[in-house]
């Protein structure tokens, strides 16, 4: 078995759900992990979730390890989501959609009770935006207008492209991101997060500002976790 950081920070976020309830199931690589690790107890049937997956991804992955899904349409009220991030600042703030998936993860992470982080130290920096691009969900019909505006506040605004298919990416909700460059980390992540919400054409933005209650951080040799 592998017992990498992401691995253990995984395991770590399995210690702390209850024997049974509603889960939300991130996505991204560190959550592949802790999805396969609730699979193992699922079939054990030592623990008894429904879960609500937040992308294509975690939804096969759910299927794939016998884990039952419902939906925010049953299920409006999530006990745990767990999910990882691509950078959390000191304050617990991240950013994420590294992946893509930002907009149902965001959604999740707003009906979920608890919400908890897990990722490798390498995620933990001073301010956001230090080593990542900002991702932000687009409507295809305002992309262009919306990168206008983004260039008018000083940010450069990537059009993410895929890979193995011509073109942009094309998100589960059949939208466009683009990867915004800060010339330098952000300062003040609320303040951000709403000036790009305003841009009429943004759904979402990677910016997750006061939502996560704990990280659990994998390292070398152990875990250890942050708390709000
Ligand atoms: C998915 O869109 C993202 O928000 C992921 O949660 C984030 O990119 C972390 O992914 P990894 O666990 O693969 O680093």
């Amino acid at each position: 078995m592998s017992t990498t950081p992401k691995f253990r920070a995984a395991q770590s976020a399995i210690r702390e759900l209850p024997p049974h309830g509603v889960v939300g199931l991130g996505s991204g690589s560190t959550v592949a992990e802790f999805i396969r690790i609730l699979g193992e107890h699922t079939v054990r049937e030592d623990l008894d979730f429904l879960a609500v997956p937040t992308s294509y991804q975690s939804y096969r992955l759910a299927i794939k390890h016998g884990i039952p899904l419902t939906d925010l349409s049953r299920n409006p009220s999530i006990d745990i989501a767990v999910d990882g991030a691509d950078e959390v600042d000191q304050q617990l703030n991240l950013t994420k959609g590294g992946g893509g998936a930002l907009l149902q993860e965001k959604i999740v992470a707003s009906a979920a009770k608890r919400f908890i982080i897990i990722v490798d130290e390498s995620k933990l920096v001073d301010r956001l935006a230090t080593h990542f691009f900002v991702p932000v969900e687009v409507i295809p019909f305002a992309c262009d207008i919306v990168m206008r505006k983004i260039a008018d506040m000083g940010v450069v605004p990537h059009l993410r492209q895929a890979e193995r298919k011509v073109g942009p990416v094309v998100t589960d909700n059949g939208n466009f991101i683009l990867d915004l460059e800060f010339p330098e980390p952000i300062e003040n992540p609320a303040e951000v997060e709403v000036a790009l919400k305003m841009v009429p054409g943004v759904v979402e933005t990677g910016l997750f500002v006061g939502m996560a209650d704990e990280v659990h951080v994998g390292t070398a040799s152990g875990v250890f976790v942050l708390r709000q």
